[in-house]
């Protein structure tokens, strides 16, 4: 029986591309984000089913968790939804955009977790062979290295990392693994556009000269093999980078090239 995912923030960047691969590696999908549009799109191309709910919507949660108990089981659950709002300092970033980056980050995942984790141990109760379910969370390097600007995004991804660490604790016993992946700098098309408000140029800036970034299929890369691995290996934290980005502080603009001599 082919294993069901259900992925948020499937709508662009690492969701669609985690879509994309699960698809071609013969997973049930259900696609989650917001944007309807884009949702009918990636569905044509990919054949994953879909579903629009704002993570940060209770009312929207229940009706997410509602469909997924009526129409099958689901192995695995990639809270990948979230972002960053700007690069204000603490003492002049506004309250809403912490408000909103807690909102999707920490409480959305949350939320989505404590509506799913009964669907998810249903799936392995009836299973007939061995085996488990997959929590998997894309927090980021910004969970745990401070940067000037950064507060609101390093504390709600911070939290959200907290929260998927107790999480991993609190479910000991039961054979469900907990994954946490955390990337560096990933070029996708929307990240920084979205931390920017739309300014296309000030998102380019933050890739430019960049020898190779990583991509969104990077991600999905990592993202589907730890879950393709044996149901009892648990890669528990993952942290990415491109070669180029050695530490947050270590970005390094240029061609990469071997020193001579
Ligand atoms: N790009 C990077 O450099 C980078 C690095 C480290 C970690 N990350 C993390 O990786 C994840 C994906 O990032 P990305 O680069 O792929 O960014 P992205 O392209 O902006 O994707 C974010 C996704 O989240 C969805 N989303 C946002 N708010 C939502 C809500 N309230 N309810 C449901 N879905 C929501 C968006 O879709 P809708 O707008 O359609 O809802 C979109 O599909 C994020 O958690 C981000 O923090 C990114």
């Amino acid at each position: 029986m082919p294993q069901r995912a259900v992925v948020t923030g499937a709508s662009s960047g690492i969701g669609a591309a985690t879509v994309e691969l699960l698809r071609d590696r013969g997973w049930d999908v259900l696609a989650v984000a917001r944007r309807a549009d884009r949702l009918k799109e990636l569905a044509e191309r990919t054949g994953a089913d879909t579903f629009v709910a704002d993570i940060t919507d209770d009312a929207a949660v229940a009706e997410l968790r509602d469909h997924l108990a009526a129409t099958g089981p689901v192995h695995t659950l990639i809270n990948n939804a979230g972002g960053a709002i700007g690069v204000d300092s603490v003492e002049a970033g506004s309250i809403e955009s912490w408000r909103s980056m807690f909102e999707v980050n920490v409480l959305g995942t949350k939320r989505v977790v404590s509506a799913l984790l009964p669907l998810l141990r249903q799936s392995v109760a009836d299973r007939d062979s061995t085996g488990g379910a997959d929590i998997v969370t894309v927090t980021s390097t910004a969970a745990r290295t401070p940067y000037e600007g950064g507060a609101g995004y390093n504390a709600a991804k911070a939290a959200e990392s907290m929260l998927v660490q107790v999480l991993r604790l609190e479910l000991a016993g039961e054979p469900i693994r907990v994954v946490e992946i955390a990337p560096g700098m990933v070029h996708t098309e929307e990240f920084s556009l979205g931390r920017f408000g739309g300014d296309q140029s000030k998102a380019d800036a933050v890739y430019a000269d960049v020898d190779h970034p990583l991509v969104a299929a990077d991600i999905a890369r990592l993202i589907v093999d730890s879950v393709e691995l044996p149901w009892h290996v648990d890669l528990d934290l993952i942290t990415v980078r491109p070669v180029a980005q050695a530490a947050q502080h270590k970005l390094i603009r240029g061609k990469l090239q071997v020193k001579q001599g």
